[in-house]
C-alpha cells in the first residue's frame, strides 16, 4: 500500500489510457498526485474517459507518430504500457492484428522511450501467458506455454522488454492482470467494452434486462459447482499495483515480474449468486458448451506482489466488485 507516497505533480505516460484500466490509473495518477498523460488511438478506448490530464490521439502502430508524440513529453521518465488488442477469441481469427498490435506497437513504443528520458516502463501483462497447468495458485516461474494468440502476443513482448532491459538498461515491472473486475467506486469510469465478453458484465447487464440471455460456458468442469474458476481482482486494485510500481522504482527497483490477483478462486456460479444477491435481480441462466480456450482453473499466487510492490488488493472483495461493477451499469442505463 502506498497510502503516504506522493507522485508530486510527475507526469506519467499512460499509453491506453482512455480503455477501462488505463483510465482507471490514470484517475489514481492524478489521486496520487501525479499528472497522467494519456496516448491512445480510441479505437477500444473511450474519449470521455479521459479526465485527469492531457489526451494525445497517437496510435502505437505508428511509429513516426509515436515518436513525435514522445518527444513531445522527452522529459517524462515513467510510461505505463496498457494499449493492446484483449478478445481472446478474436486473436485466433485475426493474429496478424493482434501481432501489429501488440508486439509492433510494444516494439514502436520501446524504440520511442529510447530516444527520451523515459527509462521506467510498466506492462500490463496477463495471466494468459501461463497456459494449461494443474500448478494452482499459479506462481510466477511456473512455465510459460500461451494457450492463446492473445497470451502469445502478451510473452513476446514480456521478452523484449526482458531483452531491453539487458542491453539498454530500461527498468520495468510487469504485472500480469487476472481478471479484471468492477468499476469507480465513484461511478466515473467503469467497463465498457464493444463487444463485450466478460462474465460480469454480461450477467449484470443480463440482470437488468439487456435482452441477451446469461449462457455459462461448461458446466461440466472438473470442480466443486462444474464451472470455470478464476481471479477477481477490483480494478482499482490493479489500478493501485500501479502506483506501488512507481514507488518501487523510486525505491530502487530495477526489474520485476509479478502477477496482481487475489488469490482466491471463484466459480462461474459463484459470480451469478453473488449477482444475484447484490443486485436483488432474477438471473437467469442456460448451460452452454464450453469456450474454446477456456482453462479449467486460473487463480494467482499474489505473494511476489506483495513482497517487491507491497502491493495488497483491499477493493477486491466479490460483493464490492458486482456492486461498483452494477452501479457504473446502472448509470449507463439512466
Ligand atoms: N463466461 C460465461 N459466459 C459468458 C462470458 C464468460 O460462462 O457470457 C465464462 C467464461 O467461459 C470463463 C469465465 O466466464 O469461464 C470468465 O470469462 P471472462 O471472459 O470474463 O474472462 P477470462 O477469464 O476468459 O479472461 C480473462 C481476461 C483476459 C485474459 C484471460 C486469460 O479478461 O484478458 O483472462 O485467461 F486473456
Amino acid at each position: 500500500m502506498s497510502a503516504n507516497f506522493t507522485l508530486n505533480g510527475r507526469d506519467i505516460i499512460v499509453v491506453g489510457g482512455a480503455g477501462y484500466i488505463g483510465s482507471h490509473v490514470c484517475k489514481m495518477i492524478a489521486s496520487t498526485g501525479g499528472n497522467p498523460i494519456t496516448f491512445d488511438n480510441l479505437s477500444s478506448g473511450h474519449a470521455h474517459a479521459v479526465k485527469w490530464g492531457p489526451f494525445i490521439k497517437v496510435d502505437v502502430r505508428d511509429r513516426s507518430a509515436l515518436d513525435i508524440a514522445f518527444t513531445d513529453w522527452e522529459h517524462v521518465q515513467t510510461v505505463v504500457h496498457l494499449a493492446s488488442s484483449i478478445e481472446v477469441g478474436i486473436g485466433e481469427k485475426q493474429p496478424a492484428e493482434f501481432y501489429e498490435n501488440n508486439v509492433t506497437g510494444a516494439l514502436n513504443l520501446l524504440n520511442a522511450m529510447r530516444k527520451t528520458k523515459a527509462d521506467q516502463l510498466i506492462f500490463s501483462s496477463t495471466c494468459a501467458i501461463y497456459g494449461e497447468t494443474e500448478n494452482m495458485p499459479l506462481v510466477e516461474s511456473e512455465p510459460k506455454n500461451p494457450f492463446s494468440t492473445y497470451g502469445k502476443t502478451k510473452l513476446a513482448i514480456e521478452h523484449m522488454i526482458q531483452s531491453f532491459q539487458n542491453a539498454y538498461g530500461l527498468n520495468y515491472v510487469t504485472l500480469r492482470y487476472f481478471n479484471a473486475s468492477g468499476a469507480d467506486a465513484e461511478g466515473e469510469i467503469g467497463e465498457e467494452h464493444d463487444p463485450e465478453t466478460h462474465l460480469i458484465p454480461i450477467a449484470i447487464q443480463s440482470a437488468m434486462g439487456s435482452g441477451r440471455k446469461m449462457k455459462i460456458f461448461g458446466t461440466d468442469y472438473d470442480t466443486p459447482d462444474g464451472t470455470c474458476i478464476r481471479d477477481y481482482i477490483h480494478v482499482t486494485d490493479i489500478a493501485r499495483a500501479h502506483i506501488d510500481a512507481i514507488r518501487a522504482f523510486d525505491q530502487g527497483l530495477k526489474t520485476a515480474e509479478v502477477n496482481i490477483g487475489t488469490g482466491q478462486g471463484v466459480s462461474n456460479l459463484e459470480i451469478l449468486e453473488t449477482i444475484k444477491r447484490v443486485t436483488k435481480l432474477p438471473l437467469p441462466y442456460e448451460p452452454a458448451p464450453r469456450r474454446a480456450g477456456d482453462l479449467t482453473r486460473l487463480y494467482a499466487d499474489a505473494r511476489e506482489a506483495k513482497s517487491i510492490l507491497r502491493f495488497e488488493p483491499c477493493h477486491s472483495d466479490l460483493e464490492n466488485i458486482i456492486r461498483t461493477a452494477w452501479q457504473f451499469h446502472r448509470s449507463k442505463k439512466i
